[in-house]
């Protein structure tokens, strides 16, 4: 079967940006459309069927952010981005926000960054459509930020700052700092340390940015959602740790240690978005005994935490085990599966993780398969993880 050639409307007053797509991207088997103002573009959107739109925000008459917002209202099987200008990361961080674009393309660029980029978001949409859950997730109208700190941490990795100069930054940041030093400390990363310098070295610059991706997240939503959710996660990502080192002995990748803490991140992107409205269908499933949580998700919101986590991770960009988790930790035996060992890895330490905090077990949701594939004695490995410390 030959893929659909995909449209991709690009909206800029600037006629050199406009220019300068059309020559990075003409290589590529892409429909490209162009408007230099807002009128041009919804003239185009009468008359085309577009599948991504790239909409500078900064735009005199109408703004890219009308432009989004109508977009967004009327044309919601559209994928969104915004282009924008280095100065501009404030504004992005509201439109990103507020769900207006998914994800964002800095000015200027480099061709082939260009061309990377908008393959990586077109092959987003498609699975998103391939899934049918694109105007569910276009349509969601609060999205966790992205922590100013991450911005700014990622700029100093990208110039090569050394060690001292990222420590630093991450210590003006009081709350976040004492954060990643709280996680440093808990039992299974082994580390004892007050000092953002000594865990970078320990952790790794990668976890560290995870670690602080994650926090920013759980804080977006009530404390009274937040929390337990970030316990599960936490211990998930200790059992994780646990079962690599002490029970397969094997060394998981530095820069996967703190993949555990991400498996349900869907869950703080639903809470964020509907509030009580998942905490009502959480209430519903805890009481009732035959439910599947991602079911009800399906059925309420049009889209399951597994997939929306998925989603909102690619946007992130971080290592591709991260999104893999949040999606197939249901489902470690999909075939799509890629890092099956790991995948199966979370499975366990997710099911464990509610039982050691005592939270509703259901024996069905663990594929007991695992033990096998992985080579564990169940019994074995439950005397072990019992130990664990809450
Ligand atoms: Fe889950
Ligand atoms: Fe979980």
């Amino acid at each position: 079967m030959i893929a659909e050639k995909k449209s991709i409307l690009i909206v800029d007053d600037d006629k050199r940006i406009l220019y300068a797509f059309k020559k990075a991207l003409e290589k590529t088997n892409y429909n490209l459309l162009f408007a230099d103002s807002g009128d041009a573009a919804f003239a185009i959107l009468q008359s085309e069927s577009i599948d991504l739109a790239i909409v500078d925000l900064r735009m005199p008459i109408i703004s890219g952010y009308e432009i989004l917002e109508k977009l967004k209202k009327d044309y919601p099987s559209i994928f969104r981005i915004a282009l924008i200008g280095y100065v501009d990361e404030s504004k992005i961080l509201k439109a990103l926000s507020k769900n207006l674009a998914s994800s964002y393309i800095i000015k200027p660029w480099n061709k082939s960054e260009l061309t990377n980029t908008v393959s990586y978001y077109v092959n987003l949409y498609n699975e998103l459509k391939e899934r049918g859950i694109l105007e569910a997730i276009n349509s969601i109208d609060a999205l966790p930020t992205i922590p100013e700190i991450y911005f700014k941490i990622s700029k100093a990795v990208e110039e090569n700052y050394d060690m001292d100069k990222i420590a630093e930054l991450i210590e003006m940041d009081h709350s976040i700092s004492a954060k990643v030093i709280q996680i440093v400390n808990s039992a299974y990363f082994n580390i004892r340390t007050a000092s953002i310098r000594k865990a970078l070295v320990y952790l790794g610059i990668n976890n560290i940015q995870n670690i602080i991706m994650s926090q920013s997240v759980f804080s977006s939503v009530r404390k009274e959602f937040a929390n337990p959710l970030w316990l599960h996660a936490e211990m998930t990502n200790k059992i994780m740790l646990l079962i690599y080192n002490n029970i397969l002995d094997k060394k998981l990748d530095e820069d996967l240690r703190s993949v555990g803490l991400f498996h349900d991140i869907g869950k703080v992107v639903l809470i964020n978005d509907y509030s009580n409205g998942y905490y009502d269908l959480c209430k519903v499933y805890t009481e009732s005994e035959d439910c599947v949580i991602q079911e009800m998700e399906k059925d309420k919101f049009g889209v399951s935490h597994e997939e929306i986590g998925y989603y909102f991770m690619k946007l992130w960009g971080v290592a591709e085990e991260i999104p893999e988790a949040a999606l197939y930790h249901h489902d470690p035996f999909n075939p799509a599966v890629k890092n099956k060992e790991l995948i199966m890895v979370i499975h366990l330490a997710n099911h464990y993780s509610k039982v050691l905090l005592g939270c509703k077990v259901n024996e069905e949701e663990l594929d007991k398969r695992v033990f096998e594939e992985l080579n564990i004695n169940r019994e074995y490995f439950e005397n072990v993880v019992k130990n664990l410390k809450v």
